[in-house]
C-alpha cells in the first residue's frame, strides 16, 4: 500500500472519530437528562449514543492501526505509551491518554452492572477530559490543522460539545429549581 494512502487513511480515520466522539458527547448529554419529544423516544438518543460510541472506536481502531503501522513515520508500538514516542512526544501523547479513557470508559459500560451505578458515573464523567484532550491532539500533529474546513470541523466540534454542557448545567439549575419549588408543597400535602 502506498504510504501516502496510509497517511491519508489514518487523517481520515482521525477526523471521522473526532466528530463521532462529539456526537457521542452530545448524545450522551441529551440521554443524561432524559430528553425526548413526540416523534424521539428516549430510548432512541440512548441506542444512538450507545452505536455511535461503538463506530467511533472502529475510525479509532484504523486511525491507530495505520498509524502504527505507516512505515513514513515508523511509530510502532511506542506510541501506544503515552509520552513514550520519539515523534510529535507530546501531541501523540495526548492520543495515547484520549484513547485509554476512551477505553476506560466504553469498558466500564460494558460491566455497569458488575460495577454499580456510582463507580461507572465516575469513570463516565472522564469524558469531559477525554474529548477535549483528543481535540487537542488533533489540532496538535494534523498535518490539516490550518486548513480553513479543519477550523470549520473542529470549531462546529467545539460548538456543539460547549453548547450542550451549557444546556445540561442550565437544564440541572431548572430542575433544581422546579424541586425546591416543588418541595415546600409537597411537605404541606
Ligand atoms: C481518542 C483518541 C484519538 C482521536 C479522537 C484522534 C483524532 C485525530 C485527529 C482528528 C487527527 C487530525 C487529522 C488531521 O487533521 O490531519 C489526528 C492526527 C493523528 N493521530 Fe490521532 N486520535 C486519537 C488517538 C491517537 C493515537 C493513540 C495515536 C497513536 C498511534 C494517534 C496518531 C495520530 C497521528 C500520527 C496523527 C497525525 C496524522 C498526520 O500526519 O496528519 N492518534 N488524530
Amino acid at each position: 500500500m502506498s504510504e501516502s494512502l496510509l497517511w491519508y487513511a489514518t487523517r481520515g480515520a482521525g477526523i471521522v472519530s473526532l466528530v463521532l466522539l462529539t456526537g457521542v458527547v452530545c448524545l450522551g448529554i441529551l440521554t443524561s437528562v432524559r430528553w425526548q419529544r413526540r416523534g424521539w423516544p428516549r430510548f432512541l438518543t440512548a441506542q444512538l449514543h450507545q452505536s455511535i460510541s461503538w463506530l467511533s472506536l472502529v475510525f479509532l481502531g484504523i486511525h491507530i492501526v495505520v498509524a502504527v503501522v505507516d512505515p513514513y513515520t515508523s511509530l510502532g508500538l511506542a506510541a501506544m505509551v503515552p509520552f513514550a514516542s520519539g515523534y510529535r512526544t507530546i501531541w501523540l501523547g495526548l492520543g495515547a491518554v484520549a484513547l485509554y479513557l476512551v477505553l476506560a470508559i466504553i469498558g466500564t459500560s460494558l460491566v455497569r452492572g458488575w460495577l454499580g451505578h456510582r463507580a461507572w458515573r465516575i469513570v463516565h464523567w472522564l469524558t469531559y477530559a477525554a474529548w477535549p484532550i483528543a481535540l487537542i491532539h488533533g489540532i496538535g500533529t494534523g498535518s490539516d490543522t490550518s486548513a480553513i474546513w479543519a477550523w470549520v470541523l473542529n470549531g462546529a466540534c467545539v460548538i456543539a460539545v460547549l453548547a450542550a454542557s451549557a444546556w445540561r448545567v442550565g437544564f440541572a439549575d431548572s430542575t433544581q429549581t422546579e424541586i425546591s419549588r416543588a418541595l415546600p408543597a409537597l411537605e404541606r400535602d
